[in-house]
This record gives C-alpha cells, sequence and structure tokens, in this order.
C-alpha cells in the first residue's frame, strides 16, 4: 500500500451467492464492528438487485455499494441486462469489469470489457477491471505478457484523466477460490508489473495515482502481508467477504 499516492480499496465481491433476505444480517453485522475511523475505502459488490436494499442498510456506514458487471449498452432494447445509468441511479459506485468468471463462463473479451469500462466511467462510477493469467500461461511463463495485453486492450481510448478512476484487480486464476493464494513476493511483482504498463502508456504521475488491487483467496490470515507489499493497493475478496467479520478483519489488516 502507499496511502500517499492512491486509495487503499478493499472491495468484497459477493457472486452469486447470498440471499436478499440475508442482507440485513450481513449489514448489521458489519456495522457493529465498524466504528467511527476510516482508513480505506471499503466496497461490497453484490448482485445488481441487491444494491439498493444493501445501500438502505448500510446507511449511516462508510461502506460503498458496488456491482459485479455492467452491460456495453446505453438504455435500451436489451432483454436481461443492466444499464450503467441504472446502477449509478440506484446508488452504486463501484462496478467489477472483466472477472476471470465472465471472461470463462460469457466469452466476455478486452474490447468488451473496455466497452463496460467506459460505460461505467460515463456514469461517475469507478470501474475494477481484473486482470489475471491462467496457471498454464504461468507455467509457460507467458504470465506477464498476458496481463499486459489485457491491461492495453481495456484501456484503449482512456486519456489520463479517466485512468486516474479507474482501479486496477490483479486476480491469477489459479488463485481464485482455490485456497492457493498467489505468494507476496508474486502479487507485489505482477501488480508493479501493471503499474510500469501505466507508465508506458500514460504517465509516471497516472501510475502512481491507480490503486491496484490483489485478488485471489485473500483472507484474514494472508491479507496484512500481502497488503503490506508497497504496489499492493487493497484486495478484492470473494469468499471471505461472506463473513462480516472476516470481511472486517481484512479491513482491519489495511490499516496503514
Ligand atoms: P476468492 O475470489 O477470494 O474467493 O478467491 C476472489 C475473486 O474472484 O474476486
Amino acid at each position: 500500500m502507499n496511502p500517499k499516492y492512491r486509495k487503499t480499496v478493499i472491495a468484497g465481491n459477493w457472486k452469486m451467492n447470498l440471499l436478499p433476505s440475508q442482507l440485513r444480517d450481513y449489514a448489521d453485522g458489519l456495522k457493529a464492528l465498524l466504528g467511527k475511523e476510516h482508513w480505506c475505502e471499503a466496497v461490497l459488490c453484490v448482485p445488481a438487485l441487491m444494491a439498493i436494499p444493501l445501500g438502505r442498510a448500510l446507511r449511516g456506514c462508510r461502506v460503498s455499494v458496488g456491482v459485479q458487471d455492467v452491460s456495453d449498452r446505453d438504455m435500451g432494447a436489451y432483454t436481461g441486462e443492466v444499464a450503467a445509468a441504472q446502477l449509478r441511479d440506484a446508488g452504486v459506485k463501484y462496478v467489477i469489469v472483466g472477472h476471470s468468471e465472465r471472461r470463462a463462463y460469457h466469452g466476455e473479451t478486452d474490447e468488451l470489457i473496455g466497452r463496460k469500462l467506459r460505460k461505467a466511467l460515463e456514469e461517475g462510477m469507478t470501474p475494477i477491471l481484473c486482470v489475471g493469467e491462467t496457471l498454464p500461461q504461468r507455467s509457460a511463463g507467458t504470465e506477464k505478457d498476458v496481463v499486459r495485453a489485457q491491461v492495453k486492450t481495456a484501456l484503449l481510448g482512456l486519456d489520463a484523466a479517466a485512468m486516474k478512476k479507474v482501479v486496477l484487480a490483479y486476480e491469477p486464476v489459479w488463485a481464485i477460490g482455490t485456497g492457493h493464494t498467489a505468494s507476496p513476493a508474486q502479487a507485489q511483482d505482477m501488480c508493479r508489473e501493471i503499474r510500469a504498463v501505466l507508465r508506458e502508456r500514460f504517465d509516471a504521475r497516472t501510475a502512481r495515482a491507480v490503486s491496484v488491487l490483489y485478488g485471489g483467496s485473500m483472507n484474514p490470515r494472508n491479507a496484512q502481508e500481502l497488503l503490506s507489499q508497497p504496489d499492493v493497493d487493497g484486495g478484492l475478496i470473494g469468499g471471505a467477504s461472506l463473513d462480516p467479520g472476516k470481511f472486517y478483519q481484512i479491513l482491519e489488516a489495511a490499516k496503514p
């Protein structure tokens, strides 16, 4: 983390878990742990239908509501889609784009992900752009080429001012939901590489200002060491964010 230059962001990703009827208990549990102190951006990215009730349940505490996807289209005849304007109007502040599960199960390409990212930005929301290599790609030694290409393509056409409103998340696919967390050195190495891409593509000042998170089996036991790496500016947390106690422990691990 480097809170002098950029925000620390701890974002939960509930994926397709928990029921609307469980929101109140979750929010009450988290609120009971959160005091007045505020040391990082706390975000919960939930299924879109839970965004409004979660916002209500979290009223009075500094946790932002996020979602896990957005349409690349403007409002209109696109059955099943949710537009950025609708999310913004529902109080959503953060939108995950390019999660590996959407790439794998819904065939999302870097180009489509880039369009989604720009829709979120147009509506004043913060996109969390996920990138990361698979195990075969790492075994072949191509992980940096893969991640570089993902970052560059999704950010095509963006200027430096817009880039400063984007959050990146390095999520090695082999670490997601597997319990095989990347080592702090591996996380640091790739987050630094991503920042190098931003420096080449934009400038040093922009690269220094963008938060780059790590995601993949982050939990209360390993969070502090991962977050102590200089280029790891926070976490994107799946499984461990489903329990308010564990999510709070990870927030605590991000105290400077
Ligand atoms: P995990 O998921 O923490 O359960 O590994 C992380 C993610 O997919 O964002």
